[in-house]
């Protein structure tokens, strides 16, 4: 059975499209995956194409404005697709009926058809709680949220929650916090660490055990693209090998 992911929360810079990204790259070694590019920025189409986001005339813009979803997957290997993302993202809610009520489920339409021939399909979310936020989270079976130990991330975590909990009784009832995703900032520091406790006292096991750190390596992989060639890249992306595993395990038990 299919599962759509969303990875979002309205603070930029959290680490959102590196999740997206690599937790793509690792479910595709055995799995099939299409990933859904939400954000004009385009990062998730530059980290895993390679290619400037201006090169691709068929994103994700296209699929919603003429319900052609096949016409704009790019095939990056056998199990990875992507629809990628550019500025045109921004022209969106032109090409949207504003008298439907059904107007946020545009994602999930477009995906209906293609949806059976993966096993997961994951949304990058872009930095606000945009129409495209809404959209996705009205596609979405789950969705992951961050929470980067910072003293004001709990705020960005709370709006965020409000709007699942809206998005779910008011357009999709399917949808599930998969949980809550820490990003370390700093391991060592004293502060990191007690944010990262309060967030595991207030939201007990939503938090995935798993934590994120900070590694330069990880921020390269932006650059470089996503590989597991070097000891080096196995071990910078063994703690995400950790939440993924995790992902998995909560997705398909709840
Ligand atoms: N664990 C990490 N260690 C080091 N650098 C990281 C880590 N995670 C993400 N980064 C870097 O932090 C920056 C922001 O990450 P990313 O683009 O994934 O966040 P985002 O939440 O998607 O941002 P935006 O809100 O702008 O879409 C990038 O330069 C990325 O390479
Ligand atoms: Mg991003």
């Amino acid at each position: 059975m299919t599962v759509i992911v969303s990875f979002g929360l309205q603070k930029g810079g959290v680490g959102k499209t590196t999740t997206t990204g690599i937790t793509a790259f690792l479910l595709a070694k055995t799995k099939r995956v299409l990933v859904v590019d939400l954000d004009g920025q385009g990062n998730l189409t530059r980290m895993l194409s390679g290619q400037n986001k201006n090169t691709f005339e068929n994103t994700v813009y296209e699929a919603i404005k003429y319900r052609n979803t096949e016409n704009c997957i790019t095939v990056l290997s056998e199990k990875l697709h992507l629809i990628p993302a550019n500025d045109d993202i921004s022209q969106i809610s032109t090409v949207l009926d504003i008298n439907s009520d059904k107007r946020l489920h545009v994602l999930a339409d477009i995906l209906h058809p293609v949806r059976s021939y993966y096993d997961y399909i994951l949304l990058d979310l872009p930095p606000a709680l945009s129409e495209q936020t809404l959209i996705g989270l009205t596609a979405s079976d789950y969705t992951v949220t961050m929470l980067q130990t910072e003293p004001f991330a709990y705020y960005a975590l709370e709006d965020y929650l409000e709007t699942c909990q809206v998005v779910q009784k008011k357009y999709n009832p399917n949808l599930k916090l998969a949980g809550i995703l820490s990003v370390l900032l700093n391991s060592r520091s004293s502060l990191d660490q007690s944010i990262l406790e309060r967030v595991r006292t207030d939201y007990e096991d939503i938090v995935f055990e798993s934590v994120i750190k900070r590694k330069s390596r990880l921020k390269e992989l932006a650059i470089t693209g996503i590989t597991d060639k070097t000891k080096a890249d196995r071990q910078a992306l063994q703690e995400y090998n950790d939440f993924v595993q995790e992902l998995v395990e909560r997705v398909q038990e709840k």
